[in-house]
């Protein structure tokens, strides 16, 4: 693997939901040979979470991003972002509050997907249990209006929201390993990720290709899947290569492996953010 394609724009830190210090990633980076390192935390949101970043840290991880930024400028691209939640009326990349921060980037993600029967939001990105749960509260049990809506969801980010980098795309395949819930061949599946990805080359995202689900061994699987590259491809949607880490360690997990299946897909290229905007790097 060339120096110049290995970047990371999808990390988390103390700050949130990941371990170690900012400066450990940096670290980590330059010792990795990374070309560019982005931060993006998990930005706060309006009501109680334990996985997102509190909103009285959030000036401390700005202003430590910033620092580092600065001080490893000559041996690293170091980008300040932050990875947005996209829930309709309640928060996204265009929120008055992100858009005053001037962060370098953001990552959006479609993490929540309804309510509890309590009120209470409830995400398909944690355990199979909350996902159950969620499914049978809002979706009366109905595994595939939560997944279309899911989707409705993401199209409804890229097309009035764009995010610069849409986060695991798929993530609502998170505890679906052996087909537990739904088939990623049914029809109706297949036509909710291409309406989507229609939305998305109309877009200006760059769609990240996240290899968290392998390196924590959460799905076990690539986000998106291999037949959604190959389809991404199809409509020239760029791509890039992030590890999702919460440890400084997990920075480059499953980038070799990574680099190959998209070679194999086809693409040719990836493409990255850097201090003066997007460039285009040969894979
Ligand atoms: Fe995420």
């Amino acid at each position: 693997m060339t120096h110049n394609i290995i970047a990371n724009y999808h990390c988390h830190s103390r700050f949130d939901d990941g371990h170690g210090e900012l400066e450990e990633y940096v670290r980590a980076a330059l010792q990795k040979g990374l070309r560019t390192l982005g931060f993006a935390g998990h930005a706060p949101v309006p009501f109680p979470c334990t996985w997102t970043m509190p909103s009285d840290l959030l000036p401390e991880y700005l202003e430590t991003a910033r620092r580092l930024k600065i001080a490893y400028a000559e041996k690293l691209e170091v980008l300040v972002g932050l990875e947005v939640d996209y829930i309709p009326e309640l928060i996204s990349t265009a929120a008055a509050q992100i858009q005053a921060l001037n962060l370098d980037f953001t990552v959006g993600s479609v993490h929540f997907l309804g309510r509890l029967a309590g009120g209470e939001l409830w995400t398909p990105d944690g355990p199979a249990e909350e996902l159950e749960r969620g499914v049978r509260e809002s979706f009366a049990g109905d595994f595939r209006r939560a997944v279309e809506e899911y989707y409705r969801r993401v199209t409804a980010m890229v097309s009035e929201s764009p995010p610069d980098i849409i986060g695991h795309f798929d993530v609502i395949k998170k505890n679906n390993r052996v087909d537990k819930y739904f088939s990623e061949k049914s029809t109706w599946y297949r036509s909710a990720v291409e309406h989507t990805l229609d939305a998305v080359a109309a877009s200006p995202c760059i769609l990240e290709v996240n290899t968290g689900g392998i390196v924590r061994n959460t799905s076990g699987a690539l986000y998106p899947s291999e037949w959604i590259l190959a389809e991404s491809l199809r409509r020239e949607i760029p791509v890039m290569i992030n590890s999702d880490a919460h440890r400084p360690d997990q920075l480059d997990g499953y980038y070799k492996e990574a680099v190959s299946i998209l070679r194999e897909i086809g693409f040719r290229e990836l493409t990255q953010i850097g201090r003066e905007g997007r460039r285009r790097v040969r894979l």
